[in-house]
């Protein structure tokens, strides 16, 4: 694994478990200090912290549901406090009714555009300082398929990811000037505990897997190592974009 994150400071939300864990250990063991953003699941969070700080670098948990913009706002005053700058901000976290999206409530439909893509925008607006300060710095959002595809109760998170990837192209083409990289990427099916909540999740499973050409569902480091592709100087040339990392998925 290469050290070139060395020193630098990466807020990760939703690092607890999962996509945001992954990151947080990849980007760990490529030299990067770590906040690690969660909600509920204290436990989980000390744990994270405790893995990365075996890799040598410093780790912080920090409690905050980034839906909230007052709360966002502490999560990354917290993160300058601590170190002083934020190099790297990805947007992890991820919350949202699985129903029709004919039968929402307006608190659910809230729920998933306020944690999905409104908690982006208002963490982008508040690391803006530090990163403009620096003309330098790498901002990713995790995006998923349901983004521009009928995948049946995902409604109210696919709506917020369709939104969460137009925030990625006009922040990557307005921060581009100021050295600050915007981008994302999408995932198929990965194994975390996020999947329990769709309807019938074994069934949506095997037939996800039928549909995968690279013949395995994804893993949280297949993500992970994307993201450490998007915060290295080889991808210099790519603003604005959201990759897919599906196995092949949305090919079908
Ligand atoms: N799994 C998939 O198949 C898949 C596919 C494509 C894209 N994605 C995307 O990848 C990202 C991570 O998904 P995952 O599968 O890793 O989810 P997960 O295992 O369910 O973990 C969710 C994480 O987000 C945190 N979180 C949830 N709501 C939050 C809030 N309001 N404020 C702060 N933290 C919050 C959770 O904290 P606690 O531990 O405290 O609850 C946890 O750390 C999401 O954006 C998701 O849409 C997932």
């Amino acid at each position: 694994m290469t050290t070139h994150l060395k020193d630098k400071v990466a807020l990760i939300t939703g690092a607890s478990r999962g996509i945001g864990r992954a990151i947080a250990l990849r980007l760990a063991g490529m030299g990067a200090h770590i906040v690690v953003n969660y909600v509920r699941n204290e436990d989980a969070a000390k744990e994270t912290v405790a893995d990365i700080a075996k890799l040598g670098v410093k780790a912080f948990p920090f409690q905050a549901n980034v839906g909230n913009a007052d709360e966002a706002d502490a999560l990354v005053k917290f993160t300058l406090e601590k170190f002083g700058t934020v190099d790297i901000l990805v947007h992890s976290a991820a919350l949202g009714a699985f129903k029709p999206v004919h039968r929402l409530k307006i608190n659910q439909w809230d729920l998933s555009l306020n944690t999905n893509a409104l908690a982006f925008l208002v963490l982008t607006q508040k690391v803006l300082p530090a990163m403009e300060k620096q003309q330098n710095g790498s901002i990713i959002a995790i995006s998923s398929l349901g983004s521009h595809k009928y995948i049946p109760n995902y409604g109210a998170v696919g709506i917020s990811k369709a939104t969460l990837e137009n925030l990625i192209r006009y922040l990557g083409a307005e921060l581009a000037p100021k050295g600050i990289h915007v981008n994302g990427i999408s995932g198929g099916l990965v194994e975390t505990d996020a999947l329990k909540f769709f309807p019938e999740y074994e069934t949506f499973k095997k037939e996800a897997l039928l549909k995968t050409p690279a013949g395995r569902i994804g893993q949280p480091d297949d993500l992970a190592k994307v993201v450490a592709f998007l915060v290295s100087p080889d991808s210099g040339w790519i603003y604005g974009q959201t990759i897919i990392v599906d196995g092949g998925l949305s090919l079908y």
